[in-house]
């Protein structure tokens, strides 16, 4: 088989590819259809032969190396070009069109409805709606997420949009630090869904309430309408199980890609997870636009509530009426008791 490494060498050094890789290259091993120049001697068809070789390699025919990284043994990924063309076609085209359309949604809806106001009015008088600990899991998980969200947008569509903005060196530096960023901060955002998790499962469990709730838009479309809701509604509840649910997508997915080739991984196994992690994130970046537009502009009171903690009773009593029972039932003192 002396032939075929003397064969590739010069094909390599013609090519102008590094020779190393080439070099280590060497005989296939048996495939479902070894190309013909590989089962036997030379013949005088070498044109013939070469092509049938080079059709296995580009084939992705797996050969033995003699370097201990045996993944080296196939030269040419085939999937590889399919992975290419989902993610830098439809994955990030119906990305962009999906977030672009959340955008406009929101706006349209911000045009026709405003803000969504305390229809009451402040009664001046609040309530504790999260403690400190529940304010720390959100405000981690949040910033964790933004930097997530912003650095893997930048992964998929940055060469488009800030490439031609500030320049290869800077856009190579900014990819760079972003990349380190998104690997690290990954862990927060896995701390601050388990501390989410722990906190609020218990509020975030479908019940009867919900239907209505959904069955009556939230009472978001129109002034006056406060369907019922415990400490969380229905559309919360939404915007919980998507974070749970997408998170632990994302971090599952993004555990393996953190570790290249771990846990008997192929790269065909990596391909795939790429694909599941951006698409999972595009559609939670979708979500949680929606989720931002309400907890801040979308409705007077909202993010007091995030803020210091406190929100105003009418602003409880109007979106979270039964919570309000509960809590100012509990805070009364118990019959029988001497306080
Ligand atoms: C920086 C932008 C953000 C703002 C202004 C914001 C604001 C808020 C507010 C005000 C609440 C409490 C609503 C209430 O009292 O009923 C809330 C709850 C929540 N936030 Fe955020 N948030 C932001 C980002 C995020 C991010 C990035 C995530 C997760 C990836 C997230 C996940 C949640 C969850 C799961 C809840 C509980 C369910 C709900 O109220 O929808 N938030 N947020």
């Amino acid at each position: 088989m002396r032939w075929v490494a003397i064969v590739l060498t010069a094909l390599a050094v013609l090519a102008g590819a590094p020779t190393d890789r080439a070099l280590a290259q060497t005989a296939p091993a048996p495939a479902s259809q070894p190309p013909a120049a590989l089962s036997g001697p030379p013949t005088a068809r070498t044109s013939a032969t070469e092509a049938d070789f080079w059709r296995g390699v580009r084939q992705g025919i797996e050969g033995r190396v003699s370097i201990p990284d045996a993944k080296a043994g196939v030269l040419i990924q085939s999937e590889g070009e399919n992975w290419r063309n989902i993610r830098n076609g439809p994955l990030s085209t119906y990305g962009v069109w999906m977030l672009l359309g959340m955008i406009v949604v929101i706006a349209a809806f911000f045009a026709v409805r405003g803000r969504i106001r305390i229809d009451a009015g402040p009664a001046n008088r609040s309530v504790v709606r999260f403690n400190a600990i529940e304010r720390f899991g959100h405000w981690l998980t949040a910033t964790a997420f933004l930097v997530l969200a912003l650095t893997g947008l930048n992964m998929l569509y940055g060469r488009y949009v800030l490439l031609p903005a500030i320049g290869p060196r800077g856009f190579a530096t900014l990819t760079l630090w972003g990349k380190y960023a998104h690997s690290y901060i990954a862990f927060a955002f896995m701390l601050g869904v388990l501390l989410l998790i722990v906190l609020w499962i218990r509020h975030n469990i479908p019940n009867r309430e919900d239907l209505a709730w959904l069955a009556r838009g939230g009472g978001l479309f129109k002034k006056g309408v406060h369907p019922s809701a415990h400490k969380f509604n229905a559309g919360q509840k939404l915007i919980f199980w998507a974070v749970v649910l997408g998170g632990s997508a994302l971090s599952v997915t993004g555990f393996y890609l953190l570790m290249p080739f771990a846990f008997g991984m192929t790269i065909h196994d990596m391909q795939y997870f790429v694909v599941v992690h951006s698409a999972v994130a595009l559609v939670l970046v979708a979500v949680i636009i929606a989720h931002i537009y309400i907890g801040s502009i979308g409705m007077e009171g909202a993010f007091d509530a995030m803020g210091t903690g406190r929100v105003d009773e009418n602003w409880a009593r109007e979106h979270h009426d039964l919570w309000l029972a509960e809590l100012q039932g509990k805070s009364r003192p118990q019959p029988g008791h001497d306080d």
